[in-house]
């Protein structure tokens, strides 16, 4: 069965749950695609866990720092502004993102809810201050370069990147309002996320439980299971935009 553009049309309430793909056409690697993907080329327990930052502060500095670089030189593309365009048809959209770029923000989406945190927002290793970012980062193709990372106005401890890591929780306002907006929402739009990730890939799943149609938007087929959830191949920039258009027509 194919999803139906009516159960968008008179959803009351729309959760939007993205991943890396929303992303990869504005030119940010995701995580887990062949070849490109951050995860072939770099290991994550070398850089995305908080005992990596004890090893090592520099070599995870400077390669956030990279990441920051390569988002703040991107711009939104069309899946972005396509759910900022959502938002203006649905009574209620609630926006979801495992992402920690902001181009969602800076394609107009209010709320968004960050599972893993996000790569503005530094803070103190030691004391959890926010630390405010300063001058622009340099861009270095090959990942990045080792960088020593600021210390704490507060404690003098080393600044850590905002983002949730291997072996953390997620921040608990964020994923309580997740988790309550899967549960109340009539329709949820998963796109461009593998769902290899817990406790977040759980959110699409607490939605088909609480009576949602889900509709998977992701370059691969996804598997789809029983007959509320459904599966859109196709670049999330080309696909989404389509479907809004679609069923918002004018
Ligand atoms: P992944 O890299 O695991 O998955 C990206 C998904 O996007 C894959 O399923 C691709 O098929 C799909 N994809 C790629 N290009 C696309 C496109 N143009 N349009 C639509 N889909 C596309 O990224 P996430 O699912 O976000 O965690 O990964 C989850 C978490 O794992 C990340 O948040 C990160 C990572 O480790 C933390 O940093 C804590």
């Amino acid at each position: 069965m194919e999803f139906q553009a009516e159960q968008l049309r008179n959803a009351r309430h729309v959760v939007v749950f993205s991943g890396a793909g929303i992303s990869a056409e504005s030119g940010i690697p995701t995580f887990r695609d062949a070849l490109t993907g951050l995860w072939e080329n770099f290991d994550p327990a070398a850089l995305a866990t908080a005992q990596a930052f004890r090893n090592d502060p520099a070599l995870v500095w400077g390669w956030y720092e990279w990441r920051r670089a390569k988002v703040l030189g991107a711009q939104p593309n069309l899946a972005h502004l396509a759910i900022a365009e959502l938002a203006r048809h649905v009574p209620r959209v609630t926006v979801v993102t495992q992402n920690v770029d902001d181009l969602l923000e800076r394609a107009g989406c209010h709320d968004v809810l960050h599972l893993h945190g996000s790569l503005d927002l530094p803070r103190c290793f030691a004391c959890a201050r926010p630390y405010a970012l300063g001058a622009e980062p340099l861009d270095e193709p090959q990942g990045g370069r080792r960088i020593e990372p600021p210390r704490c106005r507060r404690c003098n401890g080393k600044v850590r990147p905002g983002v949730v890591w291997f072996g953390e929780s997620l921040p608990d306002d964020a994923w309580r309002k997740a988790v309550s907006a899967a549960k109340d929402c009539d329709v949820l739009l998963s796109i461009g996320t593998s769902g290899l990730v817990q406790p977040a890939a759980e959110i699409p799943r607490i939605a088909l439980q609480h009576g949602a149609q889900v509709l998977h938007i992701n370059v691969q087929p996804e598997p789809v299971a029983g007959d509320r959830e459904f599966s859109l191949a196709g670049k999330a920039a080309e696909v989404l935009p389509r479907l809004v258009e679609e069923t918002f027509p004018g």
